[in-house]
């Protein structure tokens, strides 16, 4: 339901958790868009919506008037708001996005990049073995932890542990059931020892993993990573990389399963597969919105912001938007998406999207290669009941079928 207020701004329930949301995610945000390129939701104390790809990206690029500091989620995580680097501006934000940055660098995930070939094929070898699968719990969930524990050096086998432990605070933000408010905050609790522990073994007993320069390692402009800045960090590298890198890997496989024509093509061209996995982005936005705390009062889009206002940037909104992308709903490979905004834009623009492109193109690589006539059952396919992370599917099941090679 919409309405406009006495200043003209259009009001709604927008509220990007709800089950009613996940039910009609596109569908929504794309009238949302062509009603309001910024419109005020009522739900979470209140906040602006901002749909338009160009306020989406300015307001990404402006973050002396759209501040990180307030976090990047509403409502606030129940794994805390003070996530580095994302909760940070600059000149703060720099500080740690250069301790990170090598570690996710393109020449370093090039590096891991037989590792990362080796650990998803035999994980793909695994499905052709069992015949029927779900690619969400089988494949999907498993890649992206692996890898991101393997560069913190923790162990890639607890990935589970840690998916388990993160699913409950992302699939209920917005709770105010109190039972599970508090199982939340044991899994917060949980999370924060085993990082705490492994930084503690790292100070005892320094390796080559990123963990050991979060425990030991100065600063750039000096001083070091304190026990509670560890656990932001890791807590961010946790929640960013999963389910985003699941989200868009189950998208791309459903969505070739309605494309058979496609599939083809790129099973046929596997070069072709990086602009795919652009497009699975841009249309099956893996980061719903993100959101920025305006730090002075201005005119934005046609509303007056004022100081202290929280603005959810729309990435799924924006990245449909038909003033930006031609036919916005189709997949077009060779559309440029340069100006694509679901890794986000300016300076926290995805500290892991070399890791995830890197992955996903290797995970459908080997789909191709090693299960080449796999089917999926599109009737029992089930979407997320929250779309407030992201475009996330719960079940994608499949098996090998008897479709020609
Ligand atoms: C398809 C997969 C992914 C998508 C769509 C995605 C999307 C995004 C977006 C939209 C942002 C911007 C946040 C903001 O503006 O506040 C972001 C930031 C970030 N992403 Fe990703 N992400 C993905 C995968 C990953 C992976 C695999 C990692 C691995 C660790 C990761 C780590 C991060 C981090 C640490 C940030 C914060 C950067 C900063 O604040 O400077 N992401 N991501």
């Amino acid at each position: 339901m919409t309405k406009t207020n006495s200043d003209d701004v259009l009001v709604t329930h927008f509220d990007h958790h709800s089950r009613q949301f996940a039910g009609n995610a596109i569908t929504t945000v794309n009238e949302l868009r062509e009603q309001a390129p910024v419109a005020r939701s009522d739900a979470y104390d209140g906040f602006w919506v901002v749909t338009r790809h160009d306020l989406v990206a300015e307001a990404f690029r402006d973050f002396e008037s759209f501040s990180s500091k307030n976090g990047a989620s509403i409502p606030a995580l129940s794994f805390g708001s003070t996530h580095i680097p994302t909760s940070m501006d600059p000149p703060d934000h720099q500080i740690y996005r250069r301790v990170l940055t090598p570690w996710f660098s393109q020449s370093s995930i090039r590096k891991l990049e037989p590792w990362i070939r080796e650990t998803v094929a035999a994980l793909v070898a695994k499905l052709a073995e069992r015949g029927t699968w779900d690619f969400v719990p089988d494949l999907a969930d498993i890649t992206p932890g692996t890898v991101t524990l393997t560069i913190l050096g923790m162990a890639a086998d607890r990935q589970g542990e840690f998916l388990a432990a993160m699913a409950r605070g992302m699939e209920n933000q917005g709770t105010t059931d109190e039972e599970l408010l508090a199982e939340m905050a044991r899994d917060k609790e949980w999370l924060v020892a085993q990082i705490l522990r492994e930084a503690a073994d790292r100070r005892a007993a320094p390796r080559d993993d990123l963990m050991s320069v979060l425990a030991n390692d100065e600063l750039p402009g000096g001083g070091k990573v304190t026990d509670a800045q560890i656990v932001d960090i890791v807590m961010v590298l946790l929640l960013a990389g999963f389910h985003t890198t699941s989200g868009a890997l189950t998208a791309m496989l459903v969505h070739l399963e309605r494309h058979p024509e496609l599939r083809e093509r790129l099973r046929a061209e596997p070069e072709r597969i990086p602009d795919a996995i652009e497009e699975i982005v841009r249309l099956y936005a893996p980061a719903t919105g993100m959101a920025r705390q305006v730090t002075r009062d201005r005119e934005f889009g046609g509303v007056q912001l004022r100081e202290g206002d929280m603005a959810f940037m729309l990435i799924m909104a924006a990245s449909r938007d038909p003033r930006q992308f031609e036919n916005p709903d189709e997949l077009d490979l060779d559309r440029s998406n340069s100006k694509s905004v679901a890794f986000g834009w300016g300076v926290h623009r995805c500290l892991g999207l070399h890791l995830a492109r890197t992955v996903l193109r290797i995970e459908m690589e080997l789909v191709f290669e090693l299960l080449p006539d796999y089917e999926i059952d599109l009737e029992r396919v089930r979407l997320s009941h929250t779309m407030g992370i992201g475009y996330l599917h719960e079940s994608v099941p499949a098996r090998l079928g008897g479709r020609a090679s």
